[in-house]
């Protein structure tokens, strides 16, 4: 029913060309540039879906292991691969093993609240997912499941601009759901404002625009998998069903002008706040603060821009120091455990988001794979509250956190 001979590579989360859409599917990319040797991966795909008997999934990892099995070589690789030598990747995860926790016990944690509130709005946990694209190649329903599975969790689900099935659809899914939107600045001005008046009037709550992507970073497994970078990605028509006219979103590029100076125009033409993904410094927090906007991600693109940036982790204190509580502050990168989740609220994110893990829920088992991941990290965070003695995230505070001598 779906993809033959999928492709892709840094296109995903850069640019594309031309788009299809087949009634009663999501829009999928439909023409080949993988390499050949990936070509009937998704009929083999589909059959090790069939084949492989049901196995308890009990942590993120799990999934992780299972959809590096389920998905073709090329198709992994995308999604897993850090830019350079992975070092930044790794180091999401590594940094958080470096910081130790400091339990509280004798407080009555009969009852423990993981719920909290970001941009106005309430979520179930901190715990919510991050933008990536073309979530076609991992599950046929690509992104009208995972926006079920985040209706299903009640929590926030960035949307990617080069999500692979069209806004109107992941909406229409999960009308209930809260939703944000992704937004990569095109060179076309009038291309971002049809975007974002078309997220806006679909009930988007917020634009998240990222900014460490003026060009994408440097991939080698996608260079040595031999994705073509110049010819091949198909991607939907991003204007609106009913835009019949104007500027259309293909071949459109990221505009790697884009500079703090632009925020204001952005922010002219729209009512809903703008949350900046991609800050690392203080020194970019405070221009942040200082341009207006109502909340920052701290993320380095989970190692997939420049690699050898400091950990998501680590770059986190300095950005909650220079924002001085004015606009919330979220955190991406290596969130794999409840733990994790933990030690990031006490060191000051409102919330945190996961990139790959969803991905591997949905190559799993898709929309249920997606519920499972979420389900395991709130549990396991439940946990994690319950044994440091937090009844509340309002409890979750710095004194939680010792960082290891080792
Ligand atoms: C396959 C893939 C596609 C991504 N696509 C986007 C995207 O379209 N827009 C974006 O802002 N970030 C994108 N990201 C980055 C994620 O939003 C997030 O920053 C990162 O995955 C978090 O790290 P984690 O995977 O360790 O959780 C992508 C990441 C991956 C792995």
């Amino acid at each position: 029913m779906l993809r033959s001979g999928l492709l892709l590579g840094h296109f995903w989360e850069f640019g594309a060309e031309e788009g299809d859409e087949v009634a009663g599917t999501p829009r999928i990319m439909t023409t080949a540039s993988w390499p050949q040797v990936e070509e009937n991966t998704d009929m083999a795909t589909a059959s090790k879906r069939q084949k492989t008997p049901e196995m308890p999934f009990v942590c993120l990892t799990d999934f992780q292991a299972q959809a590096r099995e389920r998905l073709s070589k090329t198709t992994w690789d995308y999604i897993e691969g850090g830019a350079g030598e992975g070092f930044t990747k790794e180091d999401n995860i590594a940094a958080f093993k470096k910081i130790r926790l400091r339990p509280r016990y004798l407080k009555d944690v009969s009852e423990v609240d993981t719920r909290t509130i970001i941009q106005g709005e309430k979520i179930s946990a901190p715990i919510c997912i991050s933008p990536t694209g073309f979530h076609c190649l991992a599950w046929p329903d690509g992104e009208m499941s995972t926006a079920r599975a985040a209706q299903a969790a009640d929590i926030c689900y960035i949307t990617s601009t080069y999500a692979s099935c069209t806004l109107e659809d992941i909406v229409a899914t999960a009308p209930r759901g809260l939703r944000w939107f992704q937004l990569y600045v095109q060179r076309d001005r009038q291309l971002n404002k049809q975007l974002i008046q078309r997220v806006e009037s679909l009930g988007f709550k917020a634009l998240v625009i990222t900014v460490d992507v003026p060009i994408t970073g440097n991939r080698r497994h996608d260079i040595r998998n031999q994705v073509d970078l110049k010819t091949n990605l198909l991607l939907k028509d991003l204007r609106s069903p009913k835009e019949s006219s104007g500027p259309c979103l293909q071949m459109s590029s990221i505009d790697p002008s884009n500079c703090w100076d632009d925020l204001s125009w952005l922010q002219s033409i729209t009512q809903l706040p703008i949350i900046l993904k991609g800050i690392l410094t203080k020194e970019d927090a405070e221009l942040a603060v200082k341009h207006n906007v109502q909340g920052i991600i701290v993320s380095n693109h989970g190692g997939r821009q420049l690699d050898e940036v400091l950990a998501s982790i680590d770059a986190l204190t300095e950005v909650v120091a220079a924002v001085k509580g004015k606009i919330e502050v979220y955190l991406d990168g290596g969130i794999r455990t409840g733990n994790d989740v933990l030690k990031s609220l006490a060191l000051g994110a409102k919330c945190v988001f996961l990139g790959r893990p969803i991905l591997w829920g949905l190559a799993c088992k898709g929309e249920r794979g997606v519920e499972e991941v979420l389900n395991i990290l709130k549990n396991e965070f439940h946990t994690s509250m319950t044994l440091t003695g937090c009844r509340s995230v309002a409890e979750i505070n710095r004194d939680l956190i010792q960082f290891s001598r080792l």
